[in-house]
């Protein structure tokens, strides 16, 4: 179980503007939901509005797997916040491919490379040039980058260059005084994750819990325990930190 923590200073990100992608359930609103309860004023989007995101948040609806999706977004979030302070490239999807690498249509590679990828340059590209220095940019991977397999093969190569991407950022950005980090969550309690993880389950004929019990720490993870990852590498208590990809798994991925 997630231990209820102490509630957040209400004034960390207090005059901060923060976009936050892929906003409308699972990690996205947790983490929009953690940036408000830090002071933040929050912009999110995903395709639809749903009841789980927070209502303090302005949501814009907008498809992130185009650059005229992105562009549309993007211009309507500065619209609302003037300029950006903290940006969460969050929004991800995959569906698992039980025939592995070759099964996986070409159509699906390019989706995959599209919203997994493409979405977090596309959209930083565009809100570049209204992130103040002193600005941090989250983005959200996946162990898949680094455990990548056949059946998730197009969604771990796209979350692989995504951390290419932020290392590149990172170094390009650091005189600018903006750092770039990329969380890498393994498996976390979210609509989209266990739908993924369901189908691999299924396919072998084991269940959810058996695919959580090799974790060491005891349980999956909660969306809020990447929510208060990203709020603190979006702080100035990770001043000193860029460049950095961090996996967040409770222990379950053997790398160093
Ligand atoms: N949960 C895990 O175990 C896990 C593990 C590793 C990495 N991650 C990563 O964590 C991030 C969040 O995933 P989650 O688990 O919270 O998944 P989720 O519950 O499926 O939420 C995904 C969010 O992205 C949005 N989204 C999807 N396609 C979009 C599009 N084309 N344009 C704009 N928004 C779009 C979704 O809204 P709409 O569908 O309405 O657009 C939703 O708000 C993803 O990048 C995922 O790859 C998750």
């Amino acid at each position: 179980m997630f231990k209820t923590l102490a509630p957040p200073d209400p004034t960390e990100f207090a005059g901060k503007r923060a976009v936050v992608t892929g906003g409308s359930r699972g990690i996205g609103a947790a983490t929009a939901q953690r940036l408000l309860d830090g002071g933040a004023t929050v912009v999110t989007t995903a395709r639809k509005a749903t009841d789980e995101m927070p209502k303090a948040a302005t949501f814009i609806a907008g498809d992130l797997s185009t650059l005229t999706g992105v562009r549309a977004f993007a211009e309507a979030a500065l619209g609302v916040l003037g300029g950006v302070d903290i940006l969460v490239n969050n929004a991800g999807a995959a569906r698992a491919h039980l025939g592995g690498t070759s099964s996986i249509p070409d159509e699906e590679w390019l989706d995959s490379v599209n919203l997994n990828y493409l979405s977090a340059v596309r959209v930083t590209n565009a809100l570049l040039p209204a992130l103040r220095e002193g600005g941090a940019i989250v983005n959200i991977s996946s162990v898949a980058a680094r455990l990548p397999t056949p059946q998730l093969a197009h969604y771990s190569a796209a979350k692989a260059a995504l951390n290419a991407y932020g290392k590149a950022l990172a170094a390009e950005l650091a005189p600018a005084g903006i750092r770039v980090t990329t969380i890498l969550p393994g498996n976390v309690v979210t609509p989209g994750g266990e739908a993924i993880r369901q189908d691999l389950a299924d396919a072998v004929g084991i269940s959810l819990d058996d695919i959580r019990s090799g974790i060491p720490l005891g349980r999956p993870g909660d969306p809020r325990d990447v929510a208060e990852t990203v709020a603190y590498l979006a702080s100035d208590r990770a001043q000193w930190i860029t460049g950095a990809t961090l996996v967040l798994d409770g222990g379950e991925v053997p790398l160093i």
